[in-house]
């Protein structure tokens, strides 16, 4: 049984925001945070009760915010520590919780306790990070790359785990996981209902682990010390722990572990990409994705936790692009991939702009990409591969996909600005933007407004059970039931499906707008049915 708190956190239906591309308010080609505001009405007619921002505060940007300089003031291409007071305001006047982005594991090389170390280091900032003599492993960074960079001031090395700009902060020093205390009380004081933890299961490190960076031995005893505090006990934390086994997920997010409500899991998400290099695509099959779902949902279970339900994030690729198929129409196969994920038991996570089935964008020229990893990659593969070769895996896979703007309409700026962004806008900004959607007979948007509706007015779905009835190539057919209420959940694999509906007859929602239930279902057909 989920206890009363988490029984509130699996209703939330968050809604990530990459304020960078979210909307412009000043016309300086950045999204901001009273851009943010002024779409919170959008927001709230999508059934959205919580939005997460990814980070806003003070940072060179060289990843785009999450190489963070000052943890205590806002970047001004975002805005004012008014503005986002405003926005903690406005947000939570229309019932909307504010997640922020608790970059932890590393600040920027710009903060101003890396300088302070570079300068001397007798300083007490310099074990704020790790500096060695010598490489003690030959730990890859993230972003390709040995994870050391020399400082010939020093004559040593520090640890970067991502950019050589983002340096690894030492948690083994008291006073660094004081200051990140600090950090989240800071916030909370300001009204944040949460946070979304940056690559967490990084901070406690093994320099004897030769595969890397994660898990490391003081993981869990520094994640109770910063959130297993008696007045942060109705704060919602997510943490994006992608190393993790069935075992060590259960002991991040366990209710009696006072660690996190919930974790990021990279199964489902990592279905159709190449595992050796993800900027090559792999095969798969629907029924790929409902495997991995259902595996989760049993596990979950099982140990009592929540789980994450998410296709997208600032990190990824578009769902519409990464599960397209040639015989399924762009409408039906995102409200078919909706229907089978959020119907499901977990906390439910949209993108921005997965809401109107946004596509990965086609571009011809390596200029036409920002992202540190992306510009990493074609620095690595440019004298092995062709050109063509490598702009087609970045089309593909680069993060880049998801951060262009939204596009609010079809206008020259996409309605997001009204001069060039900082980044190219979506190639596909004529065909998906939102006011085409909405005025669309096949609205996206409004479906998953539905979906979120549903989430919304019954527990069943948020903290009912879950019951596998079928999974195979054709189909996958799910229950959920809370006392004497039970929904059957259908996604159709195949075209000519016949289906068995268990003497469910009336339709809640369905896809394909069915009005009585059809003799035979189309392919990512969905379905969900009452008694
Ligand atoms: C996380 C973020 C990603 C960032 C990295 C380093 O994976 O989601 O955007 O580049 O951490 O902070």
């Amino acid at each position: 049984m989920l206890n009363e708190q988490y029984e509130k956190f699996a209703k939330l239906n968050i809604y990530q925001i990459y304020p960078r591309s979210f909307m412009d308010s000043n016309n300086d080609g950045n999204g901001d945070l009273v851009g943010i505001i002024s779409k919170l009405d959008y927001l709230k007619e999508l059934n959205i009760n919580a939005i997460w921002i990814s980070p806003f505060f003070s940072s060179p940007m060289v990843d785009n915010g999450y190489d963070i300089s000052d943890y205590l003031d806002i970047n001004p291409i975002f805005g004012t520590f008014d503005d986002f007071k405003k926005l903690i305001f406005e947000a939570h006047k229309r019932g909307i919780k504010v997640i922020v982005d608790l970059v932890a594991n590393h600040c920027s090389t710009k903060h101003r306790w890396f300088q302070e170390a570079i300068k001397d280091k007798n300083s007490k900032y310099h074990d704020y990070f790790y500096f060695f003599d010598e490489k003690p492993n030959d730990w890859q960074s993230c972003f390709y790359g040995s994870a050391y960079e020399f400082v010939p001031s020093l004559n040593q090395y520090y640890l970067h785990s991502f950019a050589v700009e983002q340096a690894d902060l030492n948690w083994e020093n008291e006073e660094v996981r004081k200051e990140i205390r600090d950090i989240v009380d800071f916030y909370v004081e300001n009204g944040v209902d949460g946070f979304r933890c940056d690559v967490l299961d990084m901070i406690s490190k093994n320099f004897n682990n030769p595969d890397g960076n994660h898990n490391g031995p003081r993981l869990h005893e520094f994640i109770r010390e910063l959130f297993d505090r008696p007045h942060l006990k109705n704060i919602f934390t997510v943490g994006e722990c992608w190393c993790t086994t069935v075992e060590n997920l259960v002991s991040f997010v366990g209710q009696d572990r006072h660690e996190l409500s919930t974790s990021f899991q990279g199964d489902v998400v990592n279905v159709g990409i190449n595992n050796c290099d993800k900027f090559i695509k792999g095969e798969f099959k629907y029924s790929d994705i409902a495997k991995n779902l259902d595996k989760w949902q049993k596990i979950s279970q099982n140990e009592d936790f929540l789980y994450t339900l998410f296709y997208e994030n600032h990190d990824r690729l578009r769902s519409a692009t990464q599960f397209a198929s040639a015989d399924v129409s762009r409408y039906q196969l995102v409200t078919g991939l909706a229907t089978m994920m959020y119907f499901l038991r977990g906390v439910p996570f949209i993108y921005q702009g997965q809401e109107i089935g946004s596509l990965n964008s086609n571009f011809s020229s390596i200029l036409d990409f920002d992202d540190i990893e992306t510009k990493n990659y074609y620095k690595d593969h440019v004298n092995l591969l062709d050109e063509s070769e490598i702009i087609k895996r970045l089309n593909w896979n680069s993060r880049d996909n998801a951060r262009r703007p939204i596009c609010w309409d079809d206008s020259t700026y996409g309605g997001f600005s009204n001069r060039d962004p900082w980044i190219k806008l979506d190639t596909n900004k004529d065909l998906i933007n939102v006011k085409k959607d909405l005025l669309s007979e096949n609205s996206i948007y409004k479906y998953y407004s539905k979906i979120f509706d549903l989430r919304n007015k019954n527990e069943v779905f948020t903290i009912g059970e879950y019951e596998l009835v079928e999974l195979n190539d054709s189909s996958y057919i799910y229950k959920r039931k809370r006392g004497n209420e039970e929904f059957l959940i259908i996604i159709s694999f195949a075209d000519h499906n016949k289906i068995n509906t268990y003497g469910f007859n009336q339709i809640v929602l369905s896809n394909s707008k069915y009005k009585e239930i059809p003799s035979e279902f189309k392919k990512l057909d969905a379905i969900v049915l009452k008694k």
